[in-house]
């Protein structure tokens, strides 16, 4: 049996890159995921790449009802989620001294705000467990020239 066969996964960035990988390889271990992203045209792309048992719902992390709607949708549609992905993430080069107030709220609204309400707001449904993961990086440990806001 597929290892995750019956499981509901949640996993916001998901229309490219890591996000998309990983939602191809939890389909092809049986579960059902949600996507999500603020580009509709990566979306439906994405969807017809992963092919079955995917949900696409555009949206913004950093948007509280882009959120609601994200959570509203998968509990119509499934009820309950078994695995979130906060993943959605962005970078920018920006060295000290050049750093925008616009650089500064794009990264933490994505990579802070974002993660924070995503794994904050996801509907409580009752269920005994749940696994919750987000992607970190090597600049929490070596902060790289320009890279001090990521
Ligand atoms: N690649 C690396 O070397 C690396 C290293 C360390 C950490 N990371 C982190 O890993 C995660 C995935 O990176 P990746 O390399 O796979 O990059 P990617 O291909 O650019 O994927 C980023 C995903 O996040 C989505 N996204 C970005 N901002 C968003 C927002 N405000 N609301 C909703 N979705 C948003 C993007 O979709 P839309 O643009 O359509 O919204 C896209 O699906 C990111 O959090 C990144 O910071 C990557």
């Amino acid at each position: 049996m597929n290892k995750l066969e019956g499981k509901v996964a949640v996993i916001t960035g998901g229309n490219s890159g890591i996000g998309l990988a990983t939602a191809q390889r939890f389909v092809a271990e049986g579960a059902y995921v949600f996507i999500t992203g603020r580009r509709q045209g990566e979306l439906d792309a994405a969807v017809k790449q992963i092919g079955k048992s995917v949900t696409a719902a555009q949206g913004d992390v950093s948007n509280l009802a882009d959120l609601d709607r994200l959570y509203a949708t998968v509990k119509q549609q499934k009820r309950h989620i078994d695995i979130l992905f906060a993943n959605a993430g962005t970078g920018e080069f920006s060295p000290l001294g050049a750093i925008t107030e616009e650089h500064f709220d794009k990264i933490f609204n994505a990579n802070v705000r974002g993660l924070l309400f995503t794994v904050q707001n996801q509907p409580r449904t009752g269920r005994k467990w749940s696994i919750w993961f987000w992607t970190a990086s090597v600049p929490s440990f070596f902060v790289g020239l320009g890279w001090a806001t990521y």
